[in-house]
C-alpha cells in the first residue's frame, strides 16, 4: 500500500503543476530537434512517460493524442480534430498511433521502475488505459532507444540482415497476438513494390487524399517549428521552399513516374519488409498493431536498423484484399507495411511540447 501510494504521488503532483516541455519556442529546426528529442530523464517521472508517448510514430505525424493523468494511471484519448478522413476513414491508423504512443510509454515506464498494463476502452470514441505499478527498474535498453528512433524515408544501403538480427526484431514485433512477418525473398518484395505503386497512384489520383496529404506537409523550417506537427520537408529528405511556392511546383516535382521510381530504390535498396497482422481488425486489434510496430521500431534502433512505413497497400480498400489474399492472410487484414535495412539517419520530425496534449483529470 505504502509503494502504490508513493506512486500515486508522484502522478498527482505531476497533474497539479505541469512543467511544460519546450519553456522557449525553437528558433531554428535544429533547436527544436535538440528539445524534442532530448534524452529522457527519469527524474521528471509522469512528465517524461508523457513525453516518451508523444515521440512514437504516428500517422502524417499528426499527434492525434490527448492524456489524462489521474493517480496511478494514464489515459491516452484519441484527439479527433486530427483525424484524416481520406486516408483513414475508419480511424485505423489513428488507433493504431495510439498503440505506438502507448508502447512507447510501457518502455519508458520500465525505466522508472514502473510496471504498465494497457487495456484498450473501445467505448466510443475508445482510449487506451495504461495502469502503472512499482516494479524493480529492469533493463531499459528500448527505452533508450525511443528518443532515436525515426522512420527514415530514405534510400538504405542494400546490405542484409544477419539472421539473428531478423529473429530479434520478429520477436519484438510479434506482441498481444499481432503477427509480424518478415519478408526478405526479392520475388515477394517486388511484388509488394508493385502494390506499393498501385496504391500509391491510386492515392495521387484522389482530390481528397492529395489535399489532406498537403495540408500536413510542412514545406519549409519556419512553418515546421511554428506548428511542432505535420511531416516537415526536411524530415522527408526534400528541399526546404515558401509554402506559397511549394504548392505550386508539387505538381510539377511529385509525379506518378517519380513516386514510382523513388520506391522502386527504397524498398530495392531494404534488406526486407515487415507486415504486422493483428488477430482482429477493431479499436483493440488496431492498438496492437501499432504496439507492436513501435516495439519492432525501437527494437531495430538499437541494432542501428531504420525503417519506413508502406502503407499504401493496405489504405486503398480494393489493394487490401488483394495483397492480404497473396499474403494467405485468410481473414485477417494487413495493418502496417514497414520496409527495414542499414543506412543513414534524416532530420528527425518534430513534435509538440507536453503541455500541448495534456487534459486535466
Ligand atoms: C499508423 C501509421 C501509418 C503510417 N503510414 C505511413 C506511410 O504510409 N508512409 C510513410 O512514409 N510514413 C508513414 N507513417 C510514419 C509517420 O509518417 C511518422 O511516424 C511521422 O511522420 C513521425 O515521424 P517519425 O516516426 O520519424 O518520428 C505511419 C505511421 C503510423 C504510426
Amino acid at each position: 500500500m505504502k509503494r502504490r501510494s508513493l506512486l500515486f504521488g508522484t502522478i498527482a503532483t505531476y497533474a497539479a503543476g505541469m512543467p511544460t516541455a519546450h519553456a522557449q519556442q525553437p528558433s531554428t529546426y535544429e533547436e527544436a530537434v535538440r528539445l524534442v528529442w532530448r534524452p529522457l530523464d527519469p527524474a521528471r517521472g509522469a512528465h517524461e512517460l508523457v513525453r516518451a508517448a508523444t515521440l512514437a510514430a504516428n500517422s502524417h505525424n499528426t499527434q492525434p493524442w490527448r492524456f489524462t493523468l489521474a493517480a496511478n494511471r494514464i489515459t491516452i484519448r484519441p484527439d479527433l480534430d486530427r483525424r484524416c478522413p481520406a486516408v483513414d476513414p475508419n480511424d485505423h491508423h489513428l488507433f493504431a498511433s495510439l498503440g505506438c504512443a502507448a508502447e512507447n510509454l510501457v518502455q519508458a515506464a520500465a525505466m522508472l521502475g514502473l510496471s504498465a498494463s494497457v487495456v484498450v476502452d473501445a467505448t466510443d470514441p475508445g482510449s487506451v488505459v495504461i495502469a502503472l505499478d512499482r516494479t524493480a527498474v529492469s533493463n531499459h535498453a528500448l527505452a533508450e532507444a525511443i528518443t532515436r528512433r525515426q522512420c527514415t524515408r530514405a534510400k538504405y544501403d542494400g546490405t542484409a540482415l544477419s539472421s539473428e538480427d531478423l529473429r530479434t526484431i520478429e520477436n519484438a514485433g510479434s506482441l498481444c497476438g499481432v503477427e509480424c512477418l518478415i519478408v526478405t525473398e526479392r520475388s515477394r518484395m517486388e511484388a509488394i513494390l508493385d502494390y506499393v505503386i498501385q496504391g500509391n497512384t491510386a492515392q495521387m489520383r484522389d482530390p481528397a487524399f492529395m489535399a489532406e496529404l498537403t495540408s500536413w506537409i510542412r514545406f519549409n523550417d519556419a512553418v515546421a517549428i511554428e506548428r511542432l506537427d505535420g511531416l516537415a520537408a526536411r524530415s522527408s529528405g526534400n528541399p526546404a521552399l515558401p509554402t506559397w511556392l511549394a504548392r505550386r511546383l508539387l505538381r510539377f516535382v511529385f509525379t506518378e513516374k517519380g513516386e514510382q521510381n523513388k520506391y522502386a530504390e527504397h524498398i530495392r535498396s531494404s534488406a526486407g519488409i515487415a507486415i504486422f497482422v493483428a488477430p482482429h481488425g477493431d479499436k483493440a486489434g488496431w492498438v496492437a498493431a501499432g504496439r507492436a510496430y513501435q516495439r519492432f521500431a525501437l527494437q531495430a534502433t538499437t541494432l542501428g536498423i531504420r525503417n519506413a512505413c508502406l502503407n499504401q497497400p493496405v489504405e486503398v480498400p480494393f489493394l487490401r484484399l488483394q495483397i492480404a489474399a497473396y499474403l494467405g492472410l485468410g481473414d485477417r487484414r494487413p495493418d502496417l507495411i514497414v520496409r527495414f535495412g542499414r543506412g543513414a539517419m534524416l532530420p528527425p520530425s518534430l513534435r509538440r511540447p507536453v503541455s500541448a496534449v495534456i487534459d486535466a483529470a
